[in-house]
């Protein structure tokens, strides 16, 4: 049997905190998320904040962009890049990254958690 995912939103923040086309980094728990909007193509995005080059919390402060269409974001400390969408390490590095689900509703951005 397979089981279910269930996904848990929290409300991570208003639309407002987060800078165009930019990150900020949200707490959930213990847990350190970069919430990104993309403004330029109208998508939000979340991630793990933790590089897991140098296990460095910067990703929220990367430079986001495109890569073949694949909306990306680039450490600030060495730049290697990983997709926004899969989390895979565009660097050609084995490392990925988490990704998490983003909703917004009424000016509120809501970040899913996999249970
Ligand atoms: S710590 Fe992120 S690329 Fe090195």
């Amino acid at each position: 049997m397979i089981a279910e995912k269930t996904i848990t939103w929290f409300a991570a923040c208003s639309v407002t905190d987060v800078p165009a086309n930019g990150g900020v980094c949200v707490k959930y728990n213990d847990t350190q998320i970069a919430l990104f909007h993309f403004t330029r193509r109208d998508e939000w995005y979340a991630t793990q904040n933790e590089c897991p080059h140098r296990m460095q919390m910067a990703l929220s402060r990367g430079m986001i962009g495109t890569q073949n269409d694949e909306p990306k974001v680039a450490c600030p400390f060495h730049k290697k890049t990983f997709s926004l969408v899969t989390g895979e390490c565009l660097s050609g590095d084995e490392c990925a990254i988490k990704t998490y689900e983003v909703k917004v509703e009424e000016g509120i951005v809501y970040i899913g958690i996999e249970d």
